[in-house]
């Protein structure tokens, strides 16, 4: 059975660098907290017309496809993560498959927020394994500035967030010492709502539960998905209990690390590089210090582009590889955790 190797990676930020202190035009914060608290000095935001999700994407893949030395109607499968897609539906996928004048191959898109990229990746890894595809392009791509409460009430989450994208393409390779050796995905849940966008859903807003549906009128009939009560609430931007979260990351970080290595019979000292999805820096070094591993075995850029969710690992790792800090052979671990609560782990030779 052949490995799936990463043939090509691209990443792709916008131009505009929003800093710790454009932020207080808008809430009260300070440059000192941000940074002491998550690292962040400054993280990018994407033109408000000009792009969107899947044009970061494209420019992403753009890359990657070149570098993997093909063209993008090479291009059989497409995995697109994001928790900011340009519609609610139809997805992101679709929306690159046409922009990239891809053939009508299948486009897949991912819903795993932190951990999207790898689950992106562990589900490309499978069909190049069982022979189904040759050249599939991964992407994770997130416009987080366009849904983020801007008033101090939403300070906790959006400071933290960026524009930006990542891509690979992976295709098979037969030699043994290269490519993916294996893939770690987990969920719990339980904790679902702890870190959430709960609006627009088809839940039941508690308005929706007070009434018999009998007793609806018109207007209310199509304000049970988005309604301006919802708004008004500010329901329709991502919820977090960050002490909540960063308890649980804290452990599961390592946990997934060190499920990779030990189903591949290896040790932290192995490992050439471990990116972690950059959601906090405090989390990072502190999985840092559990692993006992060295400033050169962890990559981190939160502080430049804050974090950028799915797209933060492929961002990390194209990063990586442009600085020469992986090199062909080297091992890799990729590690995530976020919203859902889903964790994952790939583990890979480059
Ligand atoms: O990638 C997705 C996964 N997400 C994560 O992994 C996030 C994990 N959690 C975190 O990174 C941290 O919890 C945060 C960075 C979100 C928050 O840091 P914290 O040290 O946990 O702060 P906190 O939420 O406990 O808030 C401490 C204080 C509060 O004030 P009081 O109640 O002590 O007076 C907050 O209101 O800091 C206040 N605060 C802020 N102050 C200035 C919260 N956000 C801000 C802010 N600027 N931006």
């Amino acid at each position: 059975m052949p490995r799936s190797k990463i043939a090509g990676i691209g990443m792709y930020v916008p131009k505009n660098v929003f800093t710790n202190n454009d932020l207080l035009k808008f809430m009260d914060t300070t440059d000192e907290w941000i940074q002491e608290r998550t690292g962040i000095k400054e993280r990018r935001y994407a033109d408000r017309t000009e792009e969107t999700t899947t044009t970061m994407g494209v420019e992403a893949a753009t890359i990657a496809i070149e570098r993997a030395g093909i063209t993008p109607q090479e291009i059989d499968f497409i995995v697109f993560a994001t928790i900011c897609p340009d519609y609610y539906f139809p997805g992101c996928g679709v929306l690159l498959q046409r922009a990239m004048k891809m053939k009508e191959i299948g486009a897949l898109d991912v819903r795993n927020q932190c951990s999207g990229f790898i689950y992106a990746l562990s589900v490309a890894d499978q069909f190049i394994k069982s022979g189904m595809y040759k050249n599939i392009l991964v992407v994770a791509s997130e416009k987080h500035s366009f849904g983020l409460d801007f008033s101090t009430r939403g300070r906790n989450i959006t400071v933290i967030f960026g524009d930006g994208a990542g891509a690979v393409v992976l295709q098979p390779t037969e030699d043994v010492n290269r490519g993916i050796l294996s893939t770690h995905l987990h969920s719990d849940g339980n904790n679902a709502e702890i870190l959430a966008m709960y609006n627009p859903g088809t839940h039941a807003n508690h308005w929706v539960k007070e009434k018999k549906l009998a007793d609806f009128d018109e207007a209310e009939m199509g304000e049970m998905f988005m309604s301006h009560s919802m708004i008004d609430n500010a329901q329709n931007f991502p919820n977090m209990d960050g002490p909540a979260v960063f308890k649980v990351a804290v452990e599961k970080f390592p946990a997934v690390i060190m499920e990779a290595l030990t189903a591949n019979n290896l040790q932290t000292t192995d490992l050439k590089l471990m990116i972690p999805h950059q959601a906090n820096l405090r989390i990072s070094q502190f999985v840092q210090r559990k692993l006992k591993l060295n400033d050169d075995q962890v990559y981190n850029n939160i502080q430049k582009f804050g974090n950028t969710t799915a797209a933060s690992i492929p961002i990390a790792l194209c990063e990586a590889w442009e600085q020469g800090k992986i090199k062909e052979g080297d091992l890799v671990c990729l590690a995530a955790f976020g919203s859902g609560f889903t964790w994952a782990s790939a583990l890979l030779k480059w």
